[in-house]
């Protein structure tokens, strides 16, 4: 019998009960701009969210402080939203504008309003458990040619994680394993860069198909691979994948968002789309089925890491081989989200870079798909996720 003190046990510790700082994204500003207020459950509460008459979008607690009407089933009446129960007028500055019945508003009749931001077509929330508006160099990046003929429109998917916490998601940006054995993919390069409020993953590789016919596969080079993708995370939630696959002759660039937000303490509604830049000489149609393609295999790769997720153990010492990303150096990157600003420190925000080893993995990975090859076992064909998920 193996000694009790020899064998490695869980910590599987306890998922955070605040909600982690910064600008998460809560869908397409599409969505948000059809004269209706929208009201969205994240961080443990009601948000609702509406465009004005002058289009700019509003965001404040989602129950009226006057008696506790729901917002979200309100009406937008000029700039400002009526709640359904009274018609108090609340503006996006948290004020209440006027009450139709009424003399005159009382001077404490004001409730929160959230920053919010509009970027490359999505909505963007500020969470702060301390209250402070974002810092200016914490931001959400401009896309080059977004809105212009360059790009297609957004697709847009989204899903429900229930007992699960957003940890895992982002785990995934170090774990180069996982992408072989969950998502179909063969990582021939994987890098890891954390600074600031950034991470990021550099991922080349080819497919189980490419592999399985035993062609030499080149190592530890990102460029030139059919599959590269530079995935950030810009804060806590809003990863960008810069993505490109080579299909013989051809190049699809494009990019794909995964994000996410807090719904409880344990659950976080995932979202995912991509917008493809157009390749000359195919029509938007072309292009629209390509990037519909793309997203539903995203999905199919989201719904596998779900399945992951679902039954596994929260871990906080998670055990670890030398072909392993750096976990625990990411999780203390992305604990400055969950402290306050003061409590910051310099190891969880320097600058670190990590370079996996994939030699050994692609061998065995290949010789093992090589011999399924052999044994009439059919590869399976395109990935379905990269870029950090
Ligand atoms: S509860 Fe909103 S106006 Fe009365
Ligand atoms: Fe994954």
């Amino acid at each position: 019998m193996t000694a009790v003190d020899d064998v490695r046990s869980i910590e599987a510790g306890s998922a955070p009960t605040r909600f982690a700082r910064g600008w998460h994204c809560v869908g397409l500003s599409s969505a948000y701009r059809d004269g209706m207020p929208h009201g969205v459950q994240a961080f443990g509460e009601k948000i609702v969210i509406w465009a004005g008459g002058d289009g700019a979008l509003r965001a404040l607690d989602g129950y009226c402080r006057h008696m506790g009407g729901d917002l979200g089933n309100g009406q937008v009446v000029g700039d400002d939203l009526a709640c359904p129960f009274h018609s108090w007028r609340w503006g996006g500055d948290g004020r209440c504008q006027e009450i139709p019945y009424a003399r005159r508003v009382p001077p404490r009749a004001r409730t929160r309003s959230w920053p919010i931001l509009e970027r490359n077509g999505h909505v963007f929330v500020w969470n702060d458990p301390e209250g402070k508006p974002p810092a200016d160099d914490v931001t959400i990046p401009v896309f080059d040619g977004y809105g212009t003929d360059e790009w297609t429109d957004w697709t847009w998917d989204e899903l429900l994680v229930k007992n699960s916490h957003s940890r895992e998601i982002v785990d995934n940006m170090v774990d180069m394993a996982h992408f072989f054995y969950i998502h179909k993919g063969l990582p021939t390069y994987f890098k890891n860069v954390f600074e600031g409020h950034t991470c990021t993953q550099y991922y080349a590789g080819t497919s189980h198909e490419a592999a399985a016919t035993g062609a030499p596969i080149d190592i530890g080079r990102f460029d030139g691979q059919s599959t590269t993708s530079t995935a950030t995370y810009f804060g806590p939630s809003y990863l960008v994948d810069w993505l490109e696959n080579s299909y013989g002759e051809m190049t699809i660039s494009s990019i794909l968002i995964t994000t996410h937000y807090p719904v409880t303490a344990t659950s976080f509604r995932l979202q995912y789309g991509m917008i493809v830049k157009r390749i000359p000489g195919l029509d938007d149609d072309t292009m629209k089925t390509v990037a519909q393609k793309m997203t539903a295999l995203i999905g199919e790769g989201f719904l596998a890491d779900v399945e992951i997720w679902k039954h596994k153990s929260r871990i906080d010492n998670p055990l670890l081989c030398e072909e392993d990303g750096p976990v625990y150096q990411l999780r203390r990157w992305y604990e400055q989200f969950y402290v306050d600003v003061a409590d910051i420190t310099p190891e969880m925000t320097q600058r670190f870079e990590f370079e996996i080893d994939t030699t050994r993995a692609v061998e065995s990975w290949q010789s093992q798909l090589v011999a399924a090859a052999q044994t009439g076992a059919t590869a399976s064909d395109e990935p379905s996720a990269v870029g950090g998920v």
